[in-house]
């Protein structure tokens, strides 16, 4: 069974883009089958992994407006090898377009979980990077995945911000789009590891969503090479194997295979 595991946090900057690459090359690492999916029209993901957004065509772009439009979208030429073990679905800027397409179209949820049907037998996971927003985009991310990995940036209040996403979870669970939706688990982020405040979030996010869902034992600790990685159009595993912060995906990574509490 493939894991289709959107990466949604409403609010932007929290490392979803971050995540969603440096998760597709641990788990690519670890023998997975893995296709990273960018479905934010900023192209943040199709950049980070070494592609120009300005000059890549085909792209989830056309694979969903040939859907909008009633016409036979070949999703498969819109695939990309990486210079890393992973394949990508990259996103043009073009694909802001889609969000008011969509708008007037028929299943207009259910756009995205269509045009990956056919790909999907040919992989284990499949990452999709969110737009900070919970816009349609985002709501076809949720009915396409299996569950949803919330990225929080480490800093006070910021706690605050998952209880969005959550309800958005809980609707489209309830609204029958995807009943089964089940949350993989909360993603801290960006840590500064020299401030007690790390330690005060860590534990109120544990004590406020911990009985239900999963928080990821390793914390992603801020460091420079991942801005270095993305400047380079690599993952952090890639760029720089031995860091801390590779380290610490991969551990991410192995919680996931694993399994665990999610609902
Ligand atoms: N652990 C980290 N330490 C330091 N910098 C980081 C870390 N994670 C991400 N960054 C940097 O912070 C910025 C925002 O991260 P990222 O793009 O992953 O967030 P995002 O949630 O995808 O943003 P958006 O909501 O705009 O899509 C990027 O420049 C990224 O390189
Ligand atoms: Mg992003």
């Amino acid at each position: 069974m493939t894991r289709i595991i959107a990466i949604a946090m409403q609010k932007g900057g929290v490392g979803k883009t971050t995540t969603t690459i440096n998760l597709a090359a641990a788990l690519a690492e670890q023998g997975q089958r893995v296709l990273a999916v960018d479905l934010d029209p900023q192209c943040n993901l199709t950049q980070h992994c070494g592609f120009d957004p300005d000059n890549i065509s085909p792209s989830i772009y056309d694979a969903l407006k040939a859907e909008v439009d009633g016409l036979q979208s070949n999703v498969a030429e819109s695939i990309y090898e990486t210079d890393e073990a992973f394949h990508l679905l990259p996103a043009q800027p073009e694909l802001s377009l889609i969000e008011v397409a969509l708008i007037n179209t028929l299943s207009r949820e259910r756009v995205l979980a269509t045009v990956l049907e056919s790909i999907t037998p040919w992989y284990d996971f499949i990452l999709i990077d969110c737009n900070p927003s919970l816009g349609l985009l985002v709501i076809n991310a949720l009915t396409a995945a299996t569950s949803v990995l919330i990225p929080i940036q480490t800093e006070y209040l910021a706690a605050r911000g998952a209880f969005m996403i959550l309800s958005s979870i809980e609707t489209v669970r309830r609204k029958k789009l995807n009943p089964n939706l089940k949350v993989e688990g909360i993603l801290l982020t960006m840590a500064d590891t020299r401030t007690i405040l790390t330690k005060d979030v860590q534990e109120a996010i544990r004590q406020q969503y911990g009985d239900g869902i999963r928080i990821f034992e390793p914390l992603i600790k801020r460091s420079v090479r991942f801005g270095e990685s993305a400047a380079a159009g690599l993952s952090i595993l890639a760029y720089d194997s031995s860091s801390q912060g590779a380290e610490a995906y991969r551990q991410v990574a192995r919680e996931i295979l694993k399994g665990g509490k999610n609902g």
